[in-house]
Order: C-alpha cells, then sequence, then structure tokens
C-alpha cells in the first residue's frame, strides 16, 4: 500500500478500520474549489521563486483548472484517497507527471487545508448574509403591508399592550439585520489573513512572496504567526455562532408563526404551500414548515457546541482532531442556509389577519395608569387604582367599557375627561411616539433607518463576495 504520500516512512501501510476512520475525503468535498483555488495561489507563487520551470507550472495549471472544472462528482474517488487535498494532487500527478510532484513544494496540508477553509468560510458566511438580507426584506414588506393595524403585543405571552403589527414583525428584521451584520463579520474574519507559506507550522525557507500569494486570494495579508495560521479555526467558530444565533432567531419567529396560526390567536394564515394536511384528520392545516425551522436551530446550536468542544484543550500547532472541523460546520451553513430560505418564502407567502383589540381592551390598562399620572398622580398609586379597575372589567366580561362612568370617577375624579381616546387601542398607539416606540408615526421613522441599515448591508455583502 505505496499510495500514500507519506508511504517513504511508512511503508507497511495503514490499517484497514483505521484508514476508514481517519479518512476524511467525503467531508471534504465542499472545499473542492477553495482547495484548487490554494493551489493555483500557491502553483503561482513556487513558480515565481523558480521552483517549478514555467513549462510545467503552466501543465501543472491546465490541469488544475481541468479538475476544478470538471467538478468534484466527475472523480472516482479511491477508498486510500486520505483527503482531498491529497487526492487532488494525485489527479494533476497523473494528469502531468513530475510536474505534479513539485506542487507540494514548500506546503503542507496543515497550511493548505486552512486556507481551503477560509476560502470557503468566506464565501459561506457572504451567502449567509445574503440570506438574511432576504429575510429581512420578506419581514419588511409585511411589515410595510400591514399599515397602521394594530395587535395586542404580549410579555410572558399574556396580554400586555397594544402595537402595531408592523412594529412587531420588524423586530424579525432587526434580528436578521443583525444576523448579517455577524455573517459579513465571520467573511471578514475569514478574509483577513492567509495561512499560505506557514508550511506545517514553522513556515518556510523557499522565498516565496507570500504577501503576493495572499493578495492573489483575497486576502489582506499572510498571517503573521506561522504557528496561529494552521491551529486558527477562530473563523469558522464564528461562522458556526453566526449560523447558531441566525436560526436560533427563527426559531423564534417560527413559534410565533405556530401560535399565531392556531384559530385561538387568529393572527396569521401560513400558505397552502408551507402547511401539511393530516392523514386522518380531513380538515388539518399543520405549520410542519415552521415547526421544522424551529427544530433545525438545535442541531445547529448542536454543531457550535461540538466545534467549541472540539477546539479547547488542543495543544499547538496542528492536531487531527482538527479534521473533525469540518462536519459541525458544513452542516451548520447548510442548516442555516436551508432554513433561511424556507422561512423567507413562507414569510411572504403568510397573510396576517386583521387581529386588532377592541374598543376597552384590557391591554389599555397601562394608557389608563399614565392617564392619571399626567394628572399628576404618583405612578404607583395609579397602577393600583387601575389595578382594581382591571378586576372589576374582568369580573365584568374583560372590558373597561363595561365600567360605568360613575365607576370610573370614582376611582379618580381624573377619568372625567378623555376616557373615550383611553380605551382606544389606536389613541394609545399614537402616544407612543418616543424611538423606538409604536407611534405611527415612530414605526416610519423606524422603517427608515432599517431601510438604510439594510442598504448598507447589502453593499457590505457585495464587496465581501
Ligand atoms: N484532512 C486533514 C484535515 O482536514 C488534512 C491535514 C492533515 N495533516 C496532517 N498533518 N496529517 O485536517
Amino acid at each position: 500500500m505505496a499510495d500514500k504520500v507519506w508511504s517513504g516512512r511508512l511503508p507497511a501501510g495503514m490499517d484497514t478500520g483505521f484508514e476508514a476512520f481517519a479518512r476524511s475525503l467525503p467531508a471534504d468535498l465542499h472545499l473542492f474549489s477553495h482547495d484548487i483555488a490554494g493551489s493555483l495561489a500557491h502553483l503561482h507563487a513556487i513558480r515565481q521563486a523558480g521552483l517549478v520551470s514555467d513549462a510545467e507550472a503552466e501543465r501543472v495549471e491546465a490541469a488544475l483548472r481541468d479538475i476544478a472544472t470538471a467538478g468534484p462528482e466527475a472523480f472516482p474517488w479511491r477508498d486510500s484517497d486520505e483527503d482531498l487535498h491529497t487526492a487532488i494532487e494525485r489527479l494533476v500527478v497523473e494528469r502531468v507527471g513530475e510536474a505534479g510532484l513539485r506542487l507540494h513544494t514548500g506546503r503542507s496540508r496543515n497550511d493548505q487545508v486552512a486556507t481551503a477553509s477560509h476560502l470557503y468560510a468566506r464565501q459561506e458566511a457572504a451567502a449567509l448574509a445574503r440570506a438574511c438580507l432576504d429575510l429581512a426584506d420578506a419581514v419588511l414588506a409585511q411589515a410595510e403591508a400591514a399599515g397602521d393595524q394594530v395587535v395586542v403585543g404580549m410579555t410572558h405571552l399574556q396580554p400586555a399592550q397594544p402595537v402595531l403589527l408592523a412594529h412587531h414583525l420588524l423586530t424579525y428584521a432587526w434580528m436578521a439585520g443583525r444576523d448579517a451584520e455577524r455573517f459579513l463579520a465571520a467573511s471578514a474574519s475569514a478574509s483577513r489573513w492567509s495561512p499560505l507559506g506557514a508550511g506545517a507550522l514553522a513556515g518556510t525557507g523557499f522565498p516565496l512572496d507570500t504577501a503576493r500569494e495572499a493578495a492573489e486570494m483575497g486576502f489582506l495579508a499572510p498571517y503573521p504567526n506561522s504557528i496561529d495560521a494552521v491551529s486558527d479555526r477562530d473563523y469558522l467558530a464564528e461562522l458556526t455562532f453566526a449560523a447558531a444565533l441566525a436560526t436560533s432567531h427563527l426559531s423564534r419567529l417560527a413559534e410565533e408563526l405556530i401560535l399565531w396560526s392556531h384559530p385561538s390567536f387568529g393572527r396569521v394564515r401560513l400558505g397552502d404551500a408551507f402547511v401539511t394536511g393530516s392523514s386522518m384528520m380531513p380538515q388539518k392545516r399543520n405549520p410542519d414548515s415552521a415547526e421544522l425551522i424551529r427544530a433545525k436551530s438545535a442541531g445547529v446550536i448542536g454543531d457550535l457546541v461540538s466545534l467549541l468542544s472540539l477546539l479547547k484543550a488542543l495543544p499547538l500547532a496542528y492536531m487531527r482532531d482538527l479534521q473533525e472541523d469540518k462536519p459541525p460546520v458544513y452542516r451548520a451553513v447548510q442548516a442555516a442556509k436551508e432554513s433561511l430560505a424556507l422561512m423567507c418564502s413562507v414569510v411572504r407567502t403568510a397573510t396576517f389577519l386583521p387581529a386588532e383589540p377592541v374598543y376597552g381592551d384590557l391591554s389599555l390598562a397601562t394608557e389608563l395608569a399614565d392617564h392619571l399620572v399626567a394628572g399628576g398622580v404618583p405612578f404607583r398609586i395609579a397602577h393600583a387604582v387601575v389595578g382594581k379597575l382591571s378586576a372589576t372589567a374582568e369580573e365584568l366580561g374583560g372590558n373597561f367599557a363595561r365600567l360605568t362612568r360613575a365607576e370610573f370617577q370614582e376611582a379618580s375624579p381624573l377619568f372625567a375627561t378623555g376616557l373615550a381616546t383611553l380605551l382606544d387601542p389606536h389613541q394609545a398607539v399614537q402616544r407612543h411616539r418616543v424611538i423606538g416606540g409604536t407611534a405611527p408615526a415612530a414605526v416610519k421613522e423606524q422603517m427608515v433607518s432599517l431601510r438604510e441599515l439594510l442598504a448598507e448591508l447589502r453593499q457590505r455583502e457585495g464587496h465581501a463576495r
């Protein structure tokens, strides 16, 4: 079994069970185009340093480009291919012979795999930022369509205060905007330093222009420390954390869509294409799309924990443990991508139903207390006065309008005026004009800042590609 790049040292070969256990090729396939991009940059560096002739370099380059064009599905990978990096090197050598045997000059798989992982993370993080921005746009469109519709906002899942439906929905657009920012930051982390030139851990003795090589791949500069270059996986942890938080946000939105689509909430109807029926109960419209999105986030959180657990306590520099960084990152990226895309469609096709609170709804209690405060009553006393009124209103069927004028004025003479306005949910939201408040004017301003932020992030995402 003289088929490993290191067979000169260990000619007897590996135990077959160990070989299969150690093989990373299937999980490496996500790195296919990135590994080739790294090899091309490295080839240019060793050519410039005179370590391969121009003629050899051109043949190797043509082979690498050929392999890239064919794509990872085109090749019958061998069980003896230890990983993607050695497998692609094998393909090059099969095509161009000795010239291919020079490609690995001044390079180790340690800086090679780190380079490919950086390029992968940069690309996927930018794509995920884009997906978050698409979701933010979809939510913003629904918020715009909601106009001045009022719903009862909740805390503890109990009726709290009237808010604009748009205001509630926009919260998810802000979350998606922050997620996009986090993915862009992860993309920037991955694009900062190039590992090539670090070799196994100590750098290389060959005079490679690694700064030029870094620039060719779109990095700012080579890693300032070659040991850090081969052992750093922070950029992958950042990407996976961004995915875990983004999918957690999706799970919150999913949960609300599930609750809101229950007839007792009656606040949303999901599109027919995003609900399922029951095998037994003919009337059912089950929100499985939202349920599965809610569930997916659990796996992504697990992936983040796997990655961090893998990295903790690892000695420097490269350890084979680091090979196991790939599956959790790929899984997290894949789940986040799919969940974001599906949620985008679910939001676009959902119909938010008119579910406005009626005149006199108990959620206006804080307005009543604030009215007393405006008349000079200390808030704690006002709270107690309206607390009593709320209890009576609840006994009478849960609406302040059931109380008589006399009952109100007995509670406080300040209720002699303005009661009709106080009990109108639309008037209530109008008063909440503070920055970030739920007054229609404040929500319009909020949408202006949100649109500005999303436009800026779109631009940054365009540059990150
Ligand atoms: N497949 C390996 C990985 O993903 C490549 C590096 C192997 N390096 C080594 N020194 N054995 O980490």
